[in-house]
Formats: C-alpha cells, structure tokens, sequence
C-alpha cells in the first residue's frame, strides 16, 4: 500500500469512528448540538478521506509534489474544518467570536483547496499513473 492510501485509510478510520461516537452520543444525549460536526467529521473525515485513500490505491501510485499538498490539506482541513465548526457552532469556550469565526474560515478554506487540488490530479491523472493496470 503506497503511503498516501494508508495516511488517508487510517485517518478516515479514526474519522468514522469518533463521529460515529459522537452520533451515539447525540441519540443518547437527545441534543442535535452536535449535528454539523457529526456531519462533516463523517461526511468529509471518513468518506471523503476514505474515497481519497481508495483514489491513491487505485488510480495515482506514484508520487508527486501535487499529490503530497493534497493529502497534506485533506487531513490539515478534515481536522481544521470540524475544529472550526466545533468552535463556532458550540461554542465549548469562552472565546472571542472572531477566533471562532477565523478557525472555522481557515479550516473550510484549506479543506476547499484540498478539494480543488484534488480535482486537478484527478484531471491530470491517466493510466499510467498506475503502473500495475
Ligand atoms: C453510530 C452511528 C450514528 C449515529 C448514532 C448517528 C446519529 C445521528 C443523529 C442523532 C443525528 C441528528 C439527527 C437530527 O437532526 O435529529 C445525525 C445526523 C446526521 N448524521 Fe449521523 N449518526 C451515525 C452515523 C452516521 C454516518 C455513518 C454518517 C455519514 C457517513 C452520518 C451522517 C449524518 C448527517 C449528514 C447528519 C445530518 C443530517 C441532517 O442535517 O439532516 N451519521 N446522526
Ligand atoms: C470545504 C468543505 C466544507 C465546508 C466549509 C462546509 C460547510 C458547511 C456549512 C457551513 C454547513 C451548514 C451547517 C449548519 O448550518 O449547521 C454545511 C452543511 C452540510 N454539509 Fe458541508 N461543508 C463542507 C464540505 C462538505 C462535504 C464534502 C459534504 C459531503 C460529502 C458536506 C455535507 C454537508 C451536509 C450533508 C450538510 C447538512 C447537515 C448539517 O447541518 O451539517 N459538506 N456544510
């Protein structure tokens, strides 16, 4: 398994375990406080990261300065986008809302250009990016 497939697979894992942790927690709790966090730590943490994983094993095994950025700011964004969301939606601590705000716009912005980055390999990525196929 190249390196980017197993960052990626073992983050999502960790992804998909504390947000479906935390989604008990909600069932258990009667409280939709959560709801967003839950959402994007397993929208974006488990599925996306996970697709990712599944991506860097399939389709691009090699290695690449571009492909190294974008799984550098899937994880940095994963983490920093539901950080934000927690900070900004629940408020756990008595912050100053622009440190919330900026948290939650940092995160949201590093996840997008995760997302862009990953749109351009998938552009320039052909058969030869796998050289077992
Ligand atoms: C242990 C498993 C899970 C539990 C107990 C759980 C529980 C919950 C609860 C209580 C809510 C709030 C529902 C409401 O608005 O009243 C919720 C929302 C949500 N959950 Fe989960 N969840 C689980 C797994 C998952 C998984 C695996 C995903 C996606 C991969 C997911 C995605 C979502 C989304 C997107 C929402 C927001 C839905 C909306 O805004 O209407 N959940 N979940
Ligand atoms: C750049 C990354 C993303 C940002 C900044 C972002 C931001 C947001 C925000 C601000 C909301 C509204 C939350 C609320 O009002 O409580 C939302 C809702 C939602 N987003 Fe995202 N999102 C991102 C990525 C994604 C991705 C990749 C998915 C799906 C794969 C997704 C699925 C959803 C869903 C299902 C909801 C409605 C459930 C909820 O209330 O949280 N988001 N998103």
């Amino acid at each position: 398994m190249n390196s980017y497939s197993k960052v990626l697979l073992r983050f999502a894992a960790l992804f998909g375990l504390f947000g479906a942790f935390l989604g008990s927690h909600m069932a258990g709790a009667g409280s939709i406080a959560f709801k967003s966090v839950h959402a994007h730590i397993l929208v974006v943490g488990w599925l996306t990261l996970f697709a990712w994983a599944a991506f860097y094993k399939l389709f691009y095994t090699k290695k690449s300065m571009l492909a190294t950025i974008h799984v550098a700011t899937a994880i940095i964004g994963a983490v920093g986008l539901t950080v934000g969301m927690w900070l900004y939606y629940v408020r756990p601590f008595d912050m100053p809302d622009a440190v919330n705000t900026v948290f939650f716009i940092v995160g949201g912005s590093i996840m997008l250009l995760s997302f862009v980055l990953f749109a351009i390999i998938a552009f320039l990525t052909n058969e030869q990016d796998n050289p077992s196929h």
